[in-house]
Parts: C-alpha cells; structure tokens; sequence
C-alpha cells in the first residue's frame, strides 16, 4: 500500500505540529478524516441541506434520500438483513445504552446476570452498572489473563440460567486482543442468550458481516471509521427491535399521537427520536465509499505489516513494557516506560509531532488488572507507514533521554 498516496487524501497531514510532519497514531481515539467526507458534508449544507422525514418541499425530499443512502450502503457493507436493522446515534456508547435501558427494561430483573470482560472500554460497563443499579442484576466480568486477552473458556464457565446479555468488545482499545465473536455467539445462542459486540475498534479494522457473526447487537462508532463525530449505529436483529421498547420519545419517532395514547412505528423509525445528525451521516457514505475503496482486506493486510513493524521495533526498547501480548491482535500498541508517566511521554512525542493517547483510555478496570494506572498508547490507521513506527521509536529514545540520562 503506498501510505503517501492514502495520507494525500487526508487534508490533516498537509498541517506542521511544532514544525514536524504529523505523525497520527491515535486513530483508537478518533480517526482522520479523507477530503471526500469533508467535502460531502460542506456539499450537503452548500446544496441539499434541509431537516429529514419531515416535509415534503424538494430539498427536504433531497435530504431524506441522501442520508437513506447512508442506511444502505451500510446495510451492504455490514451484511445486515435490512436497513430496519440500521439505527443512527449520537455515537456508539448511546447504541450500548439504548440496547441496556430498552433491553435492560424488559428481560433483565432481580438476581439476573450480565456477562462482559474485564478489557471492556467503560462505554460496555458503565451502562450495565445502571441496569444492575435499577433491577438489582449482577454483572459479572470474565477475567483478562496476563496476553491481554479472554479465553473463551472463561466466559464459558460464567454462563449461567441466569445469564440474560453477553456484552463484549469485538477489538480491546488497549491490548488489541481481537475476540472470537462467532465461537461466543456459538456458544451464547446454545441458550439463548443474546450478543452485544462493542464494535467500536473492530468495525474500522476488522471485516464485519452481521450475518456471519450471528451477533444479537453491533455497535459502531462511525468517527473511528474515517467518518465524521456526532454519528454512531447499532446493528440489531430485527427480532429484537419488533420487541423492545423505544429509548427516546420526542418527534420523529412516533406513529399517532392522542391525549391518553400514544403509537409507534417500527424499526428503524421508532428508534430516533428528535432532528438527527444529518450532515454528519451523510458525510459517513463517503467514508464507507473510502474504506470500500481502499479494501477491507487491504486494510487489515498493511495494519497488520505496520503492526508487526512497530512491536518489533519497540520491543527493542529495554525500557519498554508493551501492555499485552494477544495471540490474534488489532493494531493497537499500549507501553509504559519505566520511570516515566504516561502523560510526559505523550507529551515529549508531541514535541514530534507525534500523536498518540495517555491515560487509561477509558479501560481502568483493565488497567488495575495490568497493575499500572495508566499506559500511552500507539493506535494504527490506513495512513500509517513504517516511517511513521521510526519516527516514534526515535521520540521515545528522545522520552528516555529527557527522563532517563
Ligand atoms: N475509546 C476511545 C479510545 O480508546 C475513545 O481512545
């Protein structure tokens, strides 16, 4: 893959940081974004630009069909069954809440138990701890070993009559450890029980077919995708969105109206609630059409080579402890230095031009586990190239020449 080619797509990397070429690796964070989702979204608010679902003057029709669109590109690019399965949110941590207050509402009561892992970012959790607050449920964490990761032996051996909802991430924000989802959903649907996937790290970097999976809920945060903010999705098997109940009531998403009742439609519609983030889903079709474009597999190929480039590279480093060593691994390198916080290292490669994460990338349970507070932390992207990993080794030589001489 020629790296220069993909990084002049992204206006980001014309920029100097302190005078240095950007070095973009916190794309676990939040991706970059190409110049045609750029565009897109300054095109639609230029000339398409009108609220959706709502009236019926041209440009309204115009803007409707527009981010229609989005729904089913995306259908197509996950495998979904129907676009009824595809609903927009704010972002990927309100799919997981809407999937834990309207799921959590009617099947999980007192005594019942919620199953997640100990490498799940706080957006899998903290929901949960709400649902356990209100009814009473347990949540139980499968524990991660020392490589970062779950076997699913674990989880296995949690699995009881009262388990209601496995909620897993698909890609660790902090190890990288990639779970075997259909085996868990095998595993899962021998009783029953629903799958939720945090899809927040798979869904830019890993190939996603619903239908191959077999997962109950998908949730997708769509700026992690080269994709604007403001957007995420939850895939949901239509079963479950003929049952559950609504999560916002407001305008748009209702059927009839009346003083003692009010009626819903179906799915997807019932499921959004007030004006949407129009522009912004809108702007995501090209972000599908870049990944597309580029090829997942592609993808998945020069991450993986970068990936490999950078452990070894850093590995080098004596002073280094990469955090986890996952068997099947995303790309994703979290380290501490001795002797140095993660938040001065972060610091120091700035001074490079070198972005990457400090803290405990929202994973504190999972930092506690590991025995650190906090890690910094290295994120690929399709614009990453092996040049990219140098400079970073040489910053962090420079971090431990600072701290360490
Ligand atoms: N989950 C995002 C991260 O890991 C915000 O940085």
């Amino acid at each position: 893959m020629d790296t220069k080619v993909i990084k002049s797509k992204f206006p980001i990397f014309k920029n100097k940081i302190k005078g240095k070429p950007l070095i973009y690796l916190d794309s676990a964070n939040s991706s970059q974004k190409p110049k045609t989702v750029i565009d897109r979204i300054s095109k639609f608010y230029s000339k398409e630009f009108s609220n959706i679902g709502r009236s019926v003057h041209s440009l309204a029709v115009t803007a409707t069909n527009r981010f229609e669109e989005t729904r089913d590109l995306l259908k197509n690019f996950i495998n979904a069954k129907s676009t009824e399965e595809i609903i927009f949110t704010k972002n990927a941590t309100e799919a997981i809440n809407l999937v834990a207050a309207t799921y959590g509402e009617k099947f999980i009561n007192k005594g019942d138990e919620i199953l997640i892992t100990e490498l799940e970012h706080h957006a899998n959790y903290v929901p949960w701890h709400f649902v356990r607050q209100r009814k009473g449920a347990i949540i139980k964490f499968a524990e991660c070993n020392d490589k970062g990761e779950v076997d699913i032996d674990k989880i296995k051996k949690l699995i009881t009559n009262k388990t209601k909802i496995i909620a897993i991430t698909h890609l660790s924000n902090v190890t990288g450890a990639i779970m075997p989802i259909k085996k868990i959903v095998d595993l899962a649907s021998e009783k029953k029980i629903p799958v939720l996937v945090d899809g927040c790290q798979g869904a830019p970097h890993l190939k996603i077919d619903m239908q191959e999976l077999g997962c109950d809920f998908y949730a997708i945060s769509c700026h992690k995708m080269y994709g604007p903010t403001g957007v995420g999705v939850l895939y949901a098997k239509k079963k479950w969105l003929d049952v559950l109940p609504p999560y916002q009531g407001g305008g748009g998403m209702i059927e009839e109206v009346k003083k003692d009742n009010i009626t819903f439609p179906g799915s997807p519609t019932k499921y959004e609630a007030g004006t949407l983030q129009t522009a912004e889903v809108v702007g995501f079709s090209e972000s599908i059409r870049f990944i597309e474009g580029v090829g997942i597999k592609n993808i998945i190929q020069h991450e993986k080579e970068i990936l490999e480039y950078g452990l070894e590279k850093i590995k080098k480093n004596n002073s280094i402890r990469i955090i986890g060593d996952p068997k099947n691994r995303g790309s994703i390198i979290s380290f501490t230095i001795k002797g140095i916080h993660p938040h001065d290292i972060a610091t120091i490669l700035d001074e490079e031009g070198v972005a990457i994460r400090a803290g405990h990338h929202c994973c504190q349970i999972l930092h506690e586990k590991m025995g650190i507070a906090a890690s910094a932390r290295a994120s690929l992207g399709i614009y990453n190239s092996k040049e990219d990993i140098d400079v970073l080794s040489d910053a962090i030589k420079k971090c431990n020449k600072v701290f360490n001489n």
